[in-house]
């Protein structure tokens, strides 16, 4: 599940938030992000509606992608609501239509617009100007594409909460998943300026380790002191035979609770060089082994992290009434929900929900975000919009529950590094095919690039809340919405540029993209409407945003590649320029869904 505060930045146009200059003179500061294409021609008409209908103003302005492009670029889409919002006010206008038409009166002179047209009861098509196109994609490739950044994120601090596997348990698809996704997600978040905290919220401190001291405790006459790495070489191993006794023995079910109250008491056999602590370096190993695979970087912040919390915090909750007594257990109760948060239990112990309370209260007080994003699986969700609703009421603010969630298949477990070493294994014969020249490392890093980056790739361009079939041949094919092809788009339009001669940067810096053929205009556009990508993949939480976004790149870069000739064409330049855009706006995209570049393959 996902989910993120209500304070998460919505989908309606929001002007660009005052940037923070640095003050050094000696930095040469990127000038402020003023959005996205989308964003811009919504402030555009935002001015316009204002200064159109007064009384009206703030009404937030409506401007999307068109439908069929046939008709125009984008769409305002304002003139329906508001005709219905001024009626009987003295000179409201007679249709929609005519709200329209004083819309585009108003509009502010910015150049972006070529054109507009009217269609249905008053929708606003909007063409874009090739020129101001032309000159956008100029400014770009001089100033850096973190210009293209959308408004809103910059400058804000967002804990995105992912992978967080349980120790000792194995990590599962869903927490694959979770890893990818997150990752995804706080890559977009940096790109635009936020301040992010990645954190592995792993689960380090629950039932689990009583079984799995105690069974140590017992396999070893002396004591859990003379525990050694022996006892927990094979995590696997040790969780099942702990497990299979913990099920079967009523006696050691009872002495492993036990067993947890005196690790989260602070027990310190229990905690330091022996068990718990070997347990956890264990499994860390383990998880490091898909971290280093996938090039994720994340900040270990497990749940016992929060143990000397938890107190004080039920504490607290219960002093503000927020808390209350039921059935021996201390719980809160949210409105509309079924069934309680039990944030200490009857017997005095905490489980997941205390620690989820005190990490949103940590996170918001301590860490200051202002906004928690949660990549977990969807059976958490209920659990979420209770600790939303709960975090709510007790720090202001709050972690969970808007209703954005992901489904991730869970239950069967795979052997996750496996499931990644094979996806790199069998596209290395592929690699060696088209590039007999290339030496092994160079082979290894291509077919590492491509094979993890399949495996991402396949699980981005879903739908965060649909399922998928897990298919080696459809992630690794070379044709289609895969990260091979897309891996190979970018490396063929590398080539042109490298076959070209021509050192582009020092071109992009005083060349000009010129905008003729309609193949090129349409390029164009596409390249800039990365912006929207990443705004949409944000505000919705989407990372499909962005797969999808760059597969319509690459097609439209084929279009205007099949008709457009670039090296020796009087348009040389310019034609360049929108191939090193267009490679550019590729890479970067790659980055945001953490997938190695390869310029050669
Ligand atoms: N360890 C949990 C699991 O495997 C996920 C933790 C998600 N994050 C959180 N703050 N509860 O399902």
């Amino acid at each position: 599940m996902i989910s993120s505060s209500a304070a998460g930045p919505g989908g309606a146009a929001a002007p660009a938030a005052a940037p923070q200059l640095p003050t050094s003179p000696a930095a040469a500061a990127p000038p402020p992000a003023l959005g996205s294409l989308r964003q811009r021609l919504a402030a555009a008409f935002q001015q316009s509606l204002d200064a159109a209908f007064p009384s009206m103003a703030g009404e937030p302005a409506i401007v999307n992608p068109c439908n069929n492009p046939k008709f125009g670029d984008y769409q305002c889409n304002n003139a329906m609501g508001l005709h219905g919002k001024l009626k009987g006010q003295p000179d409201a206008p007679k249709n929609p239509r005519a709200v329209a038409e004083a819309l585009v009166a108003h509009l502010p002179e910015t150049g972006m617009v070529a054109e507009t047209s009217l269609a249905g009861p008053g929708f606003i098509n909007i063409r874009i100007s090739p020129d101001w196109l032309a000159s956008h994609l100029t400014t770009m490739l001089r100033q850096g594409i973190s210009t293209w950044a959308p408004a809103g994120y910059a400058g804000r601090r967002v804990v995105v909460d992912f992978s967080s596997p349980n120790v000792a348990k194995e990590m599962h698809v869903g927490h694959l998943r979770s890893t990818i996704i997150g990752d995804t997600l706080a890559h977009t978040l940096e790109f635009c300026g936020a301040d992010v905290l990645r954190l592995n919220h792993i689960g380090d401190w629950g039932t689990q380790f009583g079984m799995l001291i105690q069974y140590i405790a017992e396999k070893r006459p002396e004591g859990l002191n003379a525990a050694s790495d022996e006892d927990v070489q094979d995590l696997q191993v040790l969780y099942r035979a702990a497990k299979q006794r913990f099920d079967e023995e009523e006696a050691f079910k009872q002495r492993a609770r036990e067993a947890v109250t005196e690790l989260q008491g602070g027990r310190p056999e229990y905690l330091q060089a022996c068990a718990w602590q070997r347990i956890c370096d264990a499994s860390r190993r383990e998880f490091q082994k898909i971290y280093d695979r996938l090039g994720v970087q994340l900040q270990e912040r497990g749940e016992s992290f929060y143990n000397p919390m938890l107190k004080p915090v039920v504490d607290d909750l219960m002093q503000r009434g927020i808390a209350e007594e039921s059935d021996g257990a201390k719980c809160v109760f949210v409105e509309g929900a079924q069934i309680p948060l039990i944030v200490q239990k009857s017997d005095g112990g905490f489980g997941y929900a205390s620690t989820d309370m005190a990490a949103v209260k940590h996170r918001i007080e301590t860490e200051k975000a202002d906004w928690i994003i949660y990549v977990t699986d969807m059976g958490q969700s209920s659990h979420f919009d209770l600790v939303g609703g709960g975090g709510r009421g007790h720090g202001g603010g709050g972690g969970g529950g808007d209703g954005k969630k992901f489904r991730s298949r869970s239950g069967d477990v795979v052997r996750l590094v496996e499931l990644l070493d094979e996806a790199k294994q069998r596209i290395v014969d592929t690699v060696k095919e088209r590039r007999p020249d290339a030496t092994p490392e160079e082979i290894e890093e291509m077919a590492a690039a491509m094979g993890y980056g399949a495996v991402k790739y396949a699980d981005l361009k879903n739908h965060r809340t649909t399922n998928y079939k897990f298919s080696y041949d459809d992630m690794l094919s070379q044709q289609g919405n895969t990260a091979v092809y897309q891996l190979y788009a970018h490396a063929r339009i590398a080539s042109i540029v490298r076959k070209s001669g021509r050192d582009v940067s020092e071109l992009a810096k005083t060349a000009r993209v010129v905008l003729g053929h309609e193949k090129e205009v349409a390029l164009a556009l596409q390249i800039a409407r990365f912006s929207d990508a990443v705004d949409e993949c944000l505000a919705e939480l989407l990372p499909h945003r962005i797969t999808e976004y760059l597969y319509d790149l690459s097609t439209a870069f084929n279009q205007f590649y099949t008709e457009c000739q670039v090296v020796g064409s009087p348009e040389e330049d310019s034609r360049l320029l929108l191939c090193e855009a267009t490679a550019l706006t590729m890479r970067t995209c790659f980055q945001l869904l953490g997938i190695q570049v390869l310029y050669r393959i």
